[in-house]
């Protein structure tokens, strides 16, 4: 089924949400939303990325701290590895690239913890280049309307072969309000605009939804309470307050917190890196 890119961009341009990180082209403020978004809701990342970038507005400013004033900043968003990783990029290209991001592919993929999502958001979304991204989102979307689960090497071809020539930054905001207002995981196929030309919706949503196991759909996260993601934020949560007795905590935690480089061991204390 082929979607129209000119209906689906008079549907979300008028609608598109105000995001902060939209109003923005600095590849570095780019990167930094994108890599917060991943794992964690735009309400609760609107905030924390202001703030990171009053505090680090360059890879500069970035690797001139240390990666304990990094984590502290990170507090409350979860899964810091993601700040370990912008910090290692921050470090990487103000060594080697005069503190700027590379605007290629190949090199956005060749920094630490970026992957074929985040290096091609910021191609779109900083650089305005035509490429396709495909998050969660836009992952759905592509599946419904193919009617059939997707390969990730399927599921970008398809992105790549729909992104509006010429309109890439609108059409990948467009595509992910479509993704996180109608083709959500439980669909409102009546307000959308891709209805008539979307497989699952033409044929009346057989079973199984094509979007449940097509790559890059995002699979419900495993429970919070009592997991060990759960332990290692409770000891990254009193590590933000200053060093700690090794013993207080559960060691195995404290083991993988310092085997990721998160955490480091002083004598009988643990404490941020400083
Ligand atoms: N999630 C990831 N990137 C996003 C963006 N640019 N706008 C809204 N949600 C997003």
């Amino acid at each position: 089924m082929t979607v129209d890119p000119g209906q689906v961009l008079s549907w979300g341009i008028p609608r598109m949400r105000d995001l902060p990180w939209r109003r923005e082209r600095d590849p570095w403020a780019i990167l930094v939303a994108e890599v917060m978004l991943q794992q964690t809701r735009v309400d609760r990342v609107i905030p924390k990325w202001a703030a990171f970038l009053e505090a680090f507005p360059t890879p500069a400013a970035c690797a001139d701290a240390s990666l304990g004033d990094v984590l502290r900043l990170w507090h409350g968003l979860g899964y810091p590895r993601r700040a370990k990783h912008l910090h290692a990029t921050a470090v990487e290209v103000t060594a080697t690239n005069g503190g700027c991001l590379p605007d290629s592919l190949p090199e956005l993929l060749a920094l630490p913890g970026i992957g074929p999502y985040t290096a091609r958001a910021v191609l779109a979304f900083a650089f305005e280049r035509d490429v396709a991204v495909v998050d969660t989102n836009i992952a759905r979307i592509l599946a419904r309307t193919a009617g059939e689960r997707l390969t990730p090497k399927r599921a970008q071809s398809m992105a790549d072969d729909l992104v509006a020539v010429g309109d890439g930054w609108a059409w990948n905001q467009v595509l992910m309000d479509l993704g996180a207002v109608l083709c959500r995981p439980q669909p409102l196929c009546a307000e959308c605009p891709v209805a008539t030309s979307c497989a699952w919706s033409v044929a009346g949503h057989p079973d199984p939804d094509p979007a449940i196991g097509s790559a890059g759909v995002s699979v419900t996260q495993a429970r919070f309470e009592g997991s060990d993601r759960q332990r290692r934020g409770r000891v990254m949560a009193a590590l933000n307050a200053g060093p700690r007795p090794a013993d207080s905590f559960d060691a195995a935690i404290v083991d993988g917190l310092v085997g990721d480089g998160l955490v480091e061991r002083d004598g009988d204390l643990v404490h941020l890196p400083r």
